[in-house]
């Protein structure tokens, strides 16, 4: 009687504790403290902008259950916005859109793991919408002076394979980008390993003095709908901006610089399976004008991709390519690129520059020479190896006219095909200052 009246208190107690602490925290990770992370060897043209110590902290517990966190998530930004440390050492979900443009002076230190909804419905309406490439994003941060820092451990899930499956029945499935910095005056994302994007990894927009480094970003399909887009990151509208030191398996563009990247660097980054390291695609959007200047990609690895070095710019004519994907005509240039220390390992092409993406028409191209300029391109000591898939060829340097492309150059190239007597496709620009190219017409 006595021990039934026992266990009966227990019991009302327990149920009283789990209404009254409906947050079950059952993983909490240490909290990682802000890295000492520079741009190095080489910074964008200017230091990274001094970031001083934050004051505050705002700890964010997590509901657990795939509740949503996000409401919580943006009362801490508020509450330690303006020299605080957001602490996200949990397992969280995010299934509202984040609208996080607000920030100033705020840290957030990610030991734990954000984890999207796969609320396919909820996103396609609630998504943050771009007209840049029909983008959408989960979340936005922005502001001036934020370090987002994951020490190793933090982890970025975008919850991809839902969104694969769905892209499978329907290719104008609107997949969110996993993180936007939009409008991002100083900042750095450091030490965070982002898996399975529904769409690209990261978008940079309108942002500068960027800083991202010591990343792992990895995108793999579970079952037979492949990996869609995946770019590791695009720059848009952005000016000093270095991406370094990380490891990337994807399955498109490793880093792409969009309409007006400028004083970007790329060093240090060890690409796999992805579609290179690309300025571009530019020229899309007719009444647009797209710059990509001063972009040094530094001393990278890539591997088994379509493409190491990659420019790609639209065609002078409208061209259809994918569902939510067309354009050409746009005008603008591209000035001053290096790729230099460049180590090729089985990729189809070494080298690839494209005044004709999205068309398949070649004659069209010819008849409309892309409104895009190319010049002032340097290769210099690119070594390795490429595919069989065009053997003998290992490259090619294609424009639509020698007007729209000049200043190119190579200098201690060395790629082998397995073949052996590697061959470069050259045509419509002066090849003069492509040191020991065996260049054939097509
Ligand atoms: C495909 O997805 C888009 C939104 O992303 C939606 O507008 C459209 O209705 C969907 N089409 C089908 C056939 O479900
Ligand atoms: C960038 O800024 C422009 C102008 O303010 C805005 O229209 C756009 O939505 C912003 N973000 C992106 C990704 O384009
Ligand atoms: C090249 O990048 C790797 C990381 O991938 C780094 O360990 C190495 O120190 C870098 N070398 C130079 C010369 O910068
Ligand atoms: C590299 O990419 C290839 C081709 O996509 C893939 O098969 C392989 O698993 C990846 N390797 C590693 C080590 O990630
Ligand atoms: C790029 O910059 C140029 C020069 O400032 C400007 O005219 C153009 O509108 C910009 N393009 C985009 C896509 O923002
Ligand atoms: C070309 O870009 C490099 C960075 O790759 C920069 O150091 C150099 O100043 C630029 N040259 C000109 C003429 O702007
Ligand atoms: C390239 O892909 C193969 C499998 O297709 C994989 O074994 C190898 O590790 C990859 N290379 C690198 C450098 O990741
Ligand atoms: C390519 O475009 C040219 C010029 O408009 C046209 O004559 C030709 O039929 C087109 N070829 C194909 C395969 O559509
Ligand atoms: C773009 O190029 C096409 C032909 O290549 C030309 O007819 C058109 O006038 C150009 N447009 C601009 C804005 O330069
Ligand atoms: C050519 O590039 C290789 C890397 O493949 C490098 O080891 C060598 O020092 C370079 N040679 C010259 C003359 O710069
Ligand atoms: C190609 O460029 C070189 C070096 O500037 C120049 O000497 C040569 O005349 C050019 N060739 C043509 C066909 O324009």
């Amino acid at each position: 009687m006595f021990r039934k009246a026992t266990e009966a208190t227990i019991v009302a107690i327990l149920a009283a504790l789990a209404i009254a602490t409906p947050v079950v925290d059952t993983h909490v990770n240490k909290v990682v403290s802000r890295p000492n992370i520079e741009p190095f060897p080489h910074n964008s043209g200017r230091t990274k902008p001094h970031s001083p110590p934050r004051t505050k902290e705002c700890t964010v517990a997590a509901l657990g259950g795939g509740k949503d966190d996000a409401p919580r998530i943006l009362d801490a930004f508020h509450k330690c916005n303006q020299g605080g440390t957001v602490i996200l050492d949990r397992q969280y979900t995010i299934a509202t859109a984040l609208d996080l443009t607000f920030l100033d002076s705020v840290d957030v230190a990610l030991s734990g793991s954000i984890k999207f909804a796969a609320d396919i419905d909820y996103w396609v309406e609630n998504s943050f919408k771009y007209a840049f490439q029909s983008s959408t994003a989960f979340w936005k941060i922005g502001g001036r002076d934020v370090n987002i820092y994951g020490g190793g451990v933090g982890v970025i899930d975008g919850n991809g394979q839902p969104w694969w499956d769905g892209f499978a029945r329907n290719s104008s499935l609107l997949r969110p980008i996993s993180l936007v910095l939009d409008g991002l005056q100083g900042g750095s994302v450091t030490g965070i390993r982002m898996i399975n994007p529904p769409n690209w990894f990261n978008l940079i927009a309108n942002s500068s003095d960027i800083l991202i480094s010591d990343m792992v970003l990895t995108a793999k399909s579970s079952n037979k709908n492949s990996v869609k887009n995946s770019d590791g990151w695009d720059t848009y509208r952005s000016d000093h901006v270095v991406i370094q030191n990380s490891v990337i398996d994807n399955t498109d563009d490793c880093v792409s610089f969009k309409p007006n990247s400028t004083n970007i660097v790329v060093q240090g980054l060890r690409c796999n399976g992805s579609h290179g390291i690309s300025v571009g695609s530019l020229g899309q959007y007719v009444e647009q004008y797209d710059i990509v200047e001063n972009v040094y990609i530094y001393n990278n690895t890539m591997s088994n991709a379509s493409d190491a070095a990659r420019i790609k710019v639209w065609p002078g004519v409208h061209s259809e390519f994918q569902p939510i994907l067309s354009g050409g005509g746009g005008s603008g240039y591209v000035k001053n690129i290096t790729y230099e220390k460049y180590e090729s390992i089985n990729n189809d092409w070494a080298i690839e520059v494209n005044q004709c993406y999205g068309q398949s028409n070649k004659t069209l191209c010819e008849l409309y020479p892309s409104n895009m300029t190319i010049s002032d391109i340097y290769f210099i000591d690119l070594w390795g190896t490429t595919s069989s898939k065009h053997d003998p060829k290992v490259g090619t340097l294609v424009c639509s006219s020698p007007e729209q492309c000049y200043n190119f150059y190579a200098k201690n190239v060395s790629i082998t095909s397995p073949k052996g007597n590697s061959k470069w496709v050259c045509s419509n620009f002066n090849t003069s200052g492509l040191e020991g190219f065996d260049c054939i017409s097509g």
